[in-house]
């Protein structure tokens, strides 16, 4: 696949590896990229700057300002010039940097300020990969999103042998062919995503809601954005930290609000996914005041809120999509699709709480997806962003014009 026009900022940072860096900036611009690389000082222990930039044609920037001419490498602009962010090798250090926000170098400066996906590949010994520190930090960029490209098995140069080799330069090409062969799939449509959990207020301080932490809503919606979509986010409360300024989002609360949000949206949404946790029912009064304890029991009374995907599938056209969840406690298959032909989905995707790493709050998930058709595929124990893009390689398969 040609790369061209396609504009990656190669990050390299101090490691053994780095030497790989340069027969990787040579293969992504002889696929036609354009790369600007940005090393870390330590890099410069291990390659010159001289044969990276002579292999990406530009000079290479590892300061904040350019060396004798005080002009400023703005972090800023080369965040928003990127369509990738690309750090091969990544240090140990480097990586407990991105997860932690340290902002002491030209490079990780532009990590917290680019806005485009990022793609890392590791290269460490053996022990130092596996250790807790490392692995939870990386457990901690694959929840931002980032896609880490796990390091291979083999001889390690400390002379120990086992997984920690940077990923070999042919690799990480295919890799980053197959993000900008993913990426425009989906451009031109327009793609609604309910998420996170629901809030009905019982009084002013308390309400019903659930455990849902919107991550898996979230790895969707970028997902979507990544492949081209236009992307409205209609977003329960949630806690995790996101990057709203990259899509349409409208923060709701209960769930007659969501309803209202997607029910103006839907007519000219090309998909819509209802990955929301809605609660199911209300309190069919709020209290003005805050509900004293005088008595040894209290009773609310619950009205049973609207079902948004269900609405919405009355509304829905032929050349609409329609993706709902399901989160199910027992008879799971049967229940999901039920649930799918009840709300005329296209497409039903369920989650067992059954499953260790599957289902709210985590940052995997495991999922069985059944289509309409009767089609049905599973996946394995993944990162809820490899689950976002096995969903979306379904969504195509969906029979109308995406
Ligand atoms: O947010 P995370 O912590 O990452 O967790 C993800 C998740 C488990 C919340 C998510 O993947 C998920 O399964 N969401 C749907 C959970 C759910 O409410 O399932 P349900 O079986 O009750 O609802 C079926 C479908 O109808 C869902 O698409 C739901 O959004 C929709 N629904 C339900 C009730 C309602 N009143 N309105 C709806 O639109």
């Amino acid at each position: 696949m040609s790369l061209k026009g396609k504009r990656i900022l190669l990050g390299v940072t101090g490691s053994i590896a780095a030497y790989k860096s340069a027969f990787l900036t040579r293969l992504l611009v002889k696929a036609g990229a354009e790369v600007q690389i940005i090393m870390s000082a330590s890099a410069f222990d291990f390659i010159t700057p001289l044969t990276l930039a002579t292999l990406s044609k530009k000079p290479v920037l590892s300061k904040f300002q350019k060396d004798d001419s005080g002009v400023w490498n703005n972090h800023v602009e080369l965040g928003l010039w990127a369509d990738l962010f690309l750090v091969a090798p990544i240090s140990a250090n480097t990586v407990a940097k991105f997860a932690n926000g340290i902002c002491d170098n030209l490079l990780s400066a532009t990590y917290l300020s680019a806005r485009c996906p990022v793609m890392i590949a590791p290269a460490m010994d053996l022990d130092m990969y596996q250790h807790p520190s490392v692995r939870e930090n990386l457990k901690r960029l694959l929840s931002f999103g980032n896609q880490i490209l796990d390091a291979e098995t083999g001889e390690l140069a400390s002379g120990l042998s086992g997984q920690g080799r940077m990923m070999e330069p042919e690799n990480i090409l295919e890799k980053v062919e197959e993000f900008f062969s993913k990426t425009q799939d989906f451009k031109g449509k327009k793609v609604q995503i309910t998420m996170g959990p629901t809030q009905e207020a019982i009084d002013p301080v308390r309400f019903i809601s659930n455990h849902s932490s919107g991550k898996m809503g979230y790895a969707l919606a970028e997902a979507f954005l990544e492949r081209g979509a236009d992307v409205f986010v209609i977003s329960g409360p949630i806690s995790l930290k996101v990057n709203k300024e990259r899509f349409h989002w409208k923060d709701i609360r209960s769930a007659n609000e969501m309803f209202e949000a997607a029910k103006a949206l839907h007519p000219k949404m090309d998909i819509s996914v209802f990955a929301a946790a809605v609660a199911d029912y209300a309190p069919a009064k709020v209290a003005k005041e805050k509900i004293k304890k005088n008595d040894a029991e209290l009773s609310i009374h619950l009205i049973k809120n609207v079902d948004i995907a269900y609405s919405l599938g009355l509304e829905k056209k032929l050349n609409q999509i329609h993706v709902g969840f399901a989160l199910e406690t027992e008879n799971e298959s049967k229940n999901a699709q039920s649930k799918l032909k009840k709300k005329n989905l296209d497409i039903i995707v369920l989650n067992s709480m059954k499953e260790a790493g599957a289902g709210f709050q985590l940052d995997t998930n495991k999922v069985h997806i059944f289509h309409r058709s009767g089609a049905s595929t599973q996946t394995g124990i993944s990162p809820k962003n490899q689950i976002a893009s096995l969903i979306l390689d379904q969504i195509k398969l969906v029979p109308v014009q995406v």
